[in-house]
Order: C-alpha cells, then sequence, then structure tokens
C-alpha cells in the first residue's frame, strides 16, 4: 500500500511538472513545445481550412491579412503581425500551436484557446500562418 502512495505521489508530481512546462509559453519560446511535431501536413486543403478558422478565431484581433491589425482587438493590446519572420515566443509549429492552446503569456492578452478550438483544426491554422510570412530557418 505503502509503495502504491509513493508511486502516486511521484507520478502526480511529475504530472504537474510536465503541465507547467507546457503552459508557460512566453518570450523566448519553450523546448518543450519545439519538440512537438506538427501531424497535420501543409497541403492546400490544410491551409484552406486553416484560412477559414483563423477567420472565425483570430481574425477580429489579428487583422484580416494577419498583420496585427483587427478592428475589434482590445484596447491597450498590440496583436502579434503573423506575417513578418519575428516570433517572439518561438517560429516552429510546436510553439506556434502552443501559443495558440495556451494563450500568449506573461500577459496573457491573448488567451489559449484549449477545448475550443479541435486539435485538428489548431494546426491548420498553424499551416495557414505558416503559408504567409517569410519561412522561418527552423520548424
Ligand atoms: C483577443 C484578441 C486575440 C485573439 C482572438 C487572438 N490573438 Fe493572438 N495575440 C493577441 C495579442 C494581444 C498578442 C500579443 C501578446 C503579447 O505580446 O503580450 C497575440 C500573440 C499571438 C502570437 C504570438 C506571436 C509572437 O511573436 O510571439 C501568435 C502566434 C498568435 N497570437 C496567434 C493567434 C491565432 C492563430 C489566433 C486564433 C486562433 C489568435 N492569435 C487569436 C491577441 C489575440
Amino acid at each position: 500500500m505503502r509503495r502504491v502512495v509513493v508511486a502516486l505521489v511521484v507520478s502526480s508530481a511529475f504530472a504537474l511538472i510536465s503541465v507547467a512546462t507546457v503552459r508557460a509559453q512566453l518570450p523566448g519560446g519553450s523546448p518543450a513545445a519545439r519538440a512537438v511535431k506538427n501531424p497535420v501536413a501543409s497541403t492546400t486543403a490544410s491551409v484552406t481550412a486553416g484560412a477559414a478558422a483563423y477567420k472565425k478565431y483570430c481574425a477580429f484581433c489579428h487583422g484580416g491579412a494577419a498583420k496585427g491589425d483587427g478592428p475589434l482587438a482590445p484596447q491597450g493590446t498590440m496583436p502579434a503581425d503573423l506575417t513578418d519572420a519575428t516570433w517572439v515566443r518561438g517560429s516552429t509549429d510546436g510553439e506556434i500551436l502552443a501559443v495558440v492552446m495556451e494563450g500568449a503569456g506573461p500577459k496573457f492578452d491573448m488567451k489559449g484557446f484549449k477545448g475550443k478550438i479541435p486539435d485538428q483544426d489548431a494546426w491548420h491554422i498553424v499551416n495557414f500562418i505558416r503559408s504567409l510570412g517569410p519561412k522561418p530557418a527552423a520548424r
């Protein structure tokens, strides 16, 4: 019994640590998110689906052309230009997905969409964003 309790405590402590590393999508990016590979190939169909989902979930803040100039961004916030080569929170597909799902720390002017956007659609959005700007060195 005692051994089971110890094992439980150890494994839940580990689970907490891994949640914490995935959760913090901060300036500088995250090695944990960087290790996540995009499971959805960037086909025309995926980019088209991503454009539609972007329009629905992201455009009112980031703008129709993703320049960071959406008309309904909360006052005082500055949504990122998603077409330039600057990725404050990391430039890999996994890191971009982490921002979408967990939000943009540390201020979280952008909240995460976990539970609101299905994983598949979130990857389509990543593929769409990727189709817009200059290609970063690392994916
Ligand atoms: C409520 C407005 C809002 C919505 C909706 C929103 N964002 Fe953001 N987003 C922001 C703001 C503001 C920032 C910059 C936060 C900061 O710098 O502190 C940001 C930052 C980002 C970043 C980080 C860029 C970088 O260089 O670090 C990415 C990527 C991003 N948004 C993608 C998306 C996508 C994709 C969607 C739709 C699924 C979305 N956002 C929806 C407001 C929003």
